[in-house]
Formats: C-alpha cells, sequence, structure tokens
C-alpha cells in the first residue's frame, strides 16, 4: 500500500489518519522481522531510502533519538547531517523561514527537535520537503509509534485495550492522547493539579471520539490498566524545585501501584528516567518493564515514518 504523497510530513499523530499510522507501524514490524540477526550496520534489503539525506536539527539534548535516526537512515541506504540548533545561524538569529527555505536545497528531508511547537510548523510552512517532529514542547509522535510497536510486540492490537499515564502532562502525554484516539484505545490520565495535560489536546480527543479520562488520582487511573506509562517529573525547558517536585511525590510508579493494573501490565518510559523520582527501580528494572524494546523501537518505528515521508512506503 503507497499512502504517501512525495512529500509527507510527519508533524503529530493528529495530522494523520489512522489508516496511514497503522500503515507505518505495519511496515516497522515486517522490516525489524526482516533484520533480525544483521548486524546493526547492515543495509536493508533494497536500500529504499539509498541517495536520500535527512538533516538532523537539534535544539535540545537527545540520546536515543539522535542515535536511531542516524541508524535509520545508515540501514535504509541514506545518509544523515546533524546540526546543533546553537551553532546553526538559526542560533543567532537566522530565521526559521530562511533556514527551512536553505536546507530544502540541500536535503530530502528534515527532523527537527525544537524548543518551542512554532518552529517545527514553520520549517514545514517554509521548506520544501518533509519534516519530522522528534519532540518539541508540545509533542513526541516518534516516541508514540515506537510505544505502539512495543505494545503491540507485548499485548497483540491495542483496540479496547485501557492504558494509563501516570506524572506529569507534557509532550509525550499529548502525543499519547492522540494515539489512543488514533489507535482506539481507552486512555486514563493521573497528573497533579497544575501539570494537567494540554486542554486542547484533551478537548481534540474528545471531538474525535476517544475515550480520555483526566484525574489526579494514580490508583484510579492504574486500576485493571493494561499497560502504564509514566515519564520524567522535569521536562528539558521545565524548571524543577521543591513545589514542582513536592506535587508530583503521590505520583512515582511503585510495585504497589503496578499491583493495581493487570496482572501482565507493562510498564514504559521513554527515558531517560529518574530511578527513585517518577519510578521506583524495582518497577523499570523489574519484570513488567519493556523499556528497552521500547527505546529500540524508536529505531524501527523511525524507518518506517522516513520511508513514508520519502514516499517510499
Ligand atoms: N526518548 C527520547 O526521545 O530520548 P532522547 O531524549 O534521548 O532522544
Ligand atoms: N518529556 C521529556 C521527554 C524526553 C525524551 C522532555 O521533553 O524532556
Amino acid at each position: 500500500m503507497k499512502t504517501a504523497a512525495p512529500s509527507s510530513h510527519f508533524l503529530d499523530l493528529k495530522d494523520l489518519p489512522s489508516e496511514v499510522l497503522r500503515h507505518i507501524l505495519d511496515t516497522a514490524k515486517v522490516w525489524k522481522t526482516a533484520r533480525a540477526g544483521l548486524p546493526k550496520g547492515a543495509l536493508d534489503e533494497g536500500a529504499p531510502l539509498a541517495g536520500h539525506t535527512l538533516a538532523m536539527i537539534f535544539e535540545k539534548s537527545s540520546t536515543r533519538t539522535r542515535i536511531s535516526f542516524e541508524m535509520a537512515m545508515h540501514q535504509l541506504g541514506g545518509s544523515s547531517v546533524v546540526l546543533q540548533g546553537a551553532a546553526m545561524q538559526l542560533g543567532r538569529g537566522e530565521s526559521v523561514a530562511d533556514t527551512a527555505r536553505v536546507i530544502s536545497r540541500y536535503v530530502d528531508a528534515v527532523m527537527v527537535r525544537a524548543n518551542d511547537h512554532a518552529t517545527l510548523v514553520e520549517l514545514a510552512k517554509a521548506g520544501t520537503v518533509p519534516v519530522i517532529n522528534a519532540l518539541t514542547d508540545r509533542s513526541h509522535p516518534c516516541q508514540l509509534m515506537a510505544d505502539m510497536l512495543t505494545l503491540e510486540e507485548r499485548i497483540g492490537p491495542m483496540q479496547g485495550r485501557k492504558v494509563a499515564w501516570v506524572g506529569d502532562g507534557n509532550n509525550v502525554a499529548t502525543s499519547l492522547i492522540e494515539a489512543a484516539t488514533r489507535f482506539d484505545f481507552s486512555l486514563t490520565l493521573a497528573c497533579p493539579e497544575g501539570y494537567m495535560p494540554s486542554a486542547d489536546a484533551v478537548a481534540w480527543a474528545k471531538a474525535e471520539g476517544g475515550d480520555i479520562t483526566v484525574g489526579s488520582d494514580p490508583i484510579e487511573a492504574v486500576a485493571g490498566a493494561d499497560a502504564v506509562i509514566t515519564d520524567t517529573w522535569v521536562s528539558m525547558g521545565d524548571g524543577g524545585g521543591d513545589v514542582r517536585m513536592n506535587a508530583f511525590k503521590p505520583f512515582q510508579v511503585t510495585e504497589e501501584l503496578m499491583k493495581k493494573a493487570s496482572a501482565d501490565a507493562v510498564f514504559l518510559h521513554c527515558l531517560p528516567a529518574h530511578r527513585g523520582e517518577e519510578v521506583a527501580t524495582s518497577v523499570i528494572d523489574g519484570p513488567q518493564s519493556a523499556v528497552w524494546d521500547e527505546a529500540e523501537n524508536r529505531l524501527h518505528a523511525q524507518k518506517a515514518i522516513l520511508a513514508w515521508c520519502l514516499g517510499k512506503i
């Protein structure tokens, strides 16, 4: 199935129909299976992105996103250029629009990790090549594609399943709300007062028929859940401090909390993790945790995202 126009952006899950997201995930699964046992640097059959180059712009730190996108391009037969936003002219005032126009003359796609979601949107508007959201203050859609891949590997189809989010109503939570709506599972979020998920994202999900519940009780949220997901209490760009940390203390994912979920519930965390804060060591390093598969699946999911953006699947 070829669903992509030659130049499709991957900005947010809400922008794409469920069928396109399904097609991307199915491709990721097939390609992941086909690579089993191959060296990590081996090219995929047919090298579908041969001759294509991805520019990667980072305004914030990254480990997983940086390496998985670079390896994704390599395995697909393409190449990548890594750019730190602060070291670019962008960092000293060249406009996002001019940057987008120039980069579009050199490369076939741009991935950006931006402080401000508006930068991502402007890049996509002014450039002429596909743009991929690799995390902004608003959302982290590539992460959720990897999370969906991981959950489907562990517990099968997600339609009708129950997922709980415990912690900060942050960028990852926004993409989870969009994923729940597009992949048709029920989502309950438990967040401290003052750290609730984006009201716009929740309103969008409800208007689309999404089954989203927002509250402040972790026990209620995880009751019977098939998956429990959390993230750092202090995202990049957020201020820390005692007031914030105290508000989050009752929201740690502990063994006791996991016992309220379904017996075989999966624990996910996009990483980096802070053991003893948002998650107890015994949970993230315990048998229900799928965080290492989740991190690996960034690579597989992004390969399919890249191929879709470039009209190859
Ligand atoms: N989960 C994630 O995006 O990790 P990095 O910040 O290391 O890229
Ligand atoms: N919510 C975190 C995710 C990091 C991958 C952040 O934005 O810092």
